[in-house]
């Protein structure tokens, strides 16, 4: 994936990656009053393909990667407490009371990839997993606000890294973001941690993911036997949270901003 080379987007094609990105946001807008106690994964997988199809759309992560033995076998990824990602919904997991849950989507939209996740609280969380998931979701803002051209990629992860470590928490190392647009995960890998001033200059047209996950323990993860879950290799809580943005020719586009926040 990162020797491909780094797509440079025109704005037309900025345009088709925002309407991608609207559609997730929206999606995600559309799952969040269903997390509450009860609530299987896989109801809130099937809410999601249903709406998705109704706006004619497809789930990229069913099925995906197109030719694998292995293909993930749901349209959402939803990973709760200890999974860090890549959760697979199933009818036997019930979200209890003070569970997080993290729901990443990614509909694909005439052609287009919109990726985003938030980490949700289910009913009342524990104070420790409020402080993960609020530092989670500033680290992706500081992640963002580094993005201009001329940066370098390095900076991106040392914002988040600086900020996650100080406030006691550990950076996963396994998983990036990445180049998205066409093609659901292509270069540059963007990682969450990191020097700055290393790494490849940002460029305007350069539309990437930034999507720190950021473990209560350690950053050390495995991998379940499904292929899929990755969990903490501690079994302490892991939070995430994901944008699609766009390099611009003076700072950055957000392109899955949820409706409320787009700017008029
Ligand atoms: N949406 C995830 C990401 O942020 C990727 C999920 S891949 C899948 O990159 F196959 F699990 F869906
Ligand atoms: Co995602
Ligand atoms: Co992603």
């Amino acid at each position: 994936m990162d020797n491909e080379p780094i797509v440079l987007m025109s704005s037309r094609e900025i345009e088709k990656m925002r309407q991608a990105g609207q559609t997730a946001a929206e999606l995600l807008a559309y799952l969040e009053p269903m997390v509450k106690p009860g609530v299987t994964t896989q109801e809130l997988n099937d809410a999601a393909e249903e709406w998705t199809q109704k706006r004619g759309a497809k789930s990229a992560p069913l099925g995906y990667p197109n030719g694998s033995s292995n293909p993930f076998p749901r349209s959402i990824c939803t990973s709760v407490n200890e999974v860090v990602c890549h959760g697979i919904p199933n009818i036997k997991q019930i979200l209890r009371d003070g569970d997080i849950i993290n729901i990443d989507v990614t509909p694909l939209v005439d052609g287009y990839h919109g990726d985003t996740s938030k980490t949700f609280f289910v009913g009342t969380p524990s104070p420790i997993a409020r402080k993960l998931v609020e530092v989670t979701e500033e680290c992706l803002w500081r992640g963002i606000r580094e993005v201009k051209p001329n940066a370098k990629i390095g900076d991106i992860g040392a914002a988040i890294q600086e900020y996650a470590e100080s406030q006691g928490f550990s950076v996963v190392r396994d998983f990036v973001g990445h180049g998205v647009g066409r093609t659901f995960h292509t270069a540059p890998q963007i990682p969450h941690y990191g020097t700055r001033g290393k790494g490849k200059k940002l460029r305007p047209g350069m539309v990437f993911t930034i999507e720190p996950m950021i473990n209560e323990g350690t950053w050390e993860i495995e991998v379940l036997g499904d292929k899929w879950t990755a969990v903490t290799i501690d079994r302490k809580l892991s939070a995430q949270f994901e944008h699609t943005v766009a390099v611009t020719e003076d700072g950055v586009d957000i392109l899955t901003l949820p409706p409320a926040l787009v700017p008029a």
